[in-house]
């Protein structure tokens, strides 16, 4: 069964200073844990062996909220991301765990309506060395990755460009063959400072093998006050379940 990691490091400087002492994924999105929502989407989709990175300072946290993950249908294993360099520098983490098998990640602020099961399945029983993403049309694309799209495929990504390319952000799921930490060790910082998800992303995207598919559901991410607060108000809305 493919493995999962939540990505869940960073300093959430973007919600300071609710971030000041408690780490963003601690946050409540309405009446749960930020991180309880990435959890439920990895389960939902049949993921239950799951790896959670997370800076030093909070590790403890993480521990003691989520435990071995029996409460949640689910077995933990937790990683330590030294510096905060990036999310790619997070995955990076996940070598050893995906055991030289295909992986999926999601990030710890990603609030997911979707069910993934069968495109997990569909992942897990092909033999293609392509990675897969995952597509919304939002209002302000030049908060997030954004697709530059030419007949439903994917021709290459921007990360927050000043003038996107087009209305689809690129989500924060993504499966990846097992070539991913080969990718990872070519890449270099960029211009601030980080390891950026969205060059994996372009790796795939120059020899045409990443997958887009558009998201049918809501999706948020929750790492601005305003994201925070709709993630929250959808979740009480149309109850999405947490655990
Ligand atoms: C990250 C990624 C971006 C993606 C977004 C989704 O951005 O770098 O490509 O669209 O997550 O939530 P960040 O939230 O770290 O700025």
């Amino acid at each position: 069964m493919v493995k999962g990691v939540i990505l869940a490091g960073g300093t959430g400087s973007r919600l300071f200073p609710l971030t000041k002492i408690t780490n963003k994924h601690l946050l409540p999105v309405y009446d749960k844990p930020m991180i309880y929502y990435p959890v439920k989407t990895l389960v939902s989709a049949g993921i239950r062996d799951i790896l959670i990175v997370s800076g030093a300072e909070h590790a403890g946290d993480f521990l003691r909220l989520l435990g071995s993950g029996k409460e949640f249908g689910a077995k933990f294993t937790y990683e330590i991301q030294e510096n905060a360099g990036g999310i790619a520098d997070a995955l990076r983490l996940a070598e050893g765990f995906s055991g030289g098998e295909k992986i999926v990640a999601i990030l710890g602020d990603n609030i997911f309506e979707d069910n993934f099961a069968a495109h997990v399945m569909e992942f897990e029983s092909g033999k293609s060395e392509s990675a897969m993403v995952f597509l919304k049309k939002v209002p302000d694309a030049n908060r997030f990755g954004v697709a530059e799209l030419e007949g439903g495929k994917i021709k290459g990504i921007e990360e927050k460009p000043k003038k996107p390319k087009s209305d689809y952000a690129v989500t924060g799921l993504y499966f990846y063959p097992k070539s991913v930490f080969d990718a990872i060790k070519q890449l270099r910082p960029s211009g601030r400072g980080e390891y950026e998800i969205t060059d994996v992303n372009n790796y795939y995207a120059k020899s045409g093998k990443i997958k887009a598919n558009i998201l049918k559901g809501f999706w948020s991410d929750a790492g601005t006050f305003d994201s925070l607060f709709r993630a929250s108000e959808f979740v009480k809305q149309k109850k999405l379940q947490g655990f």
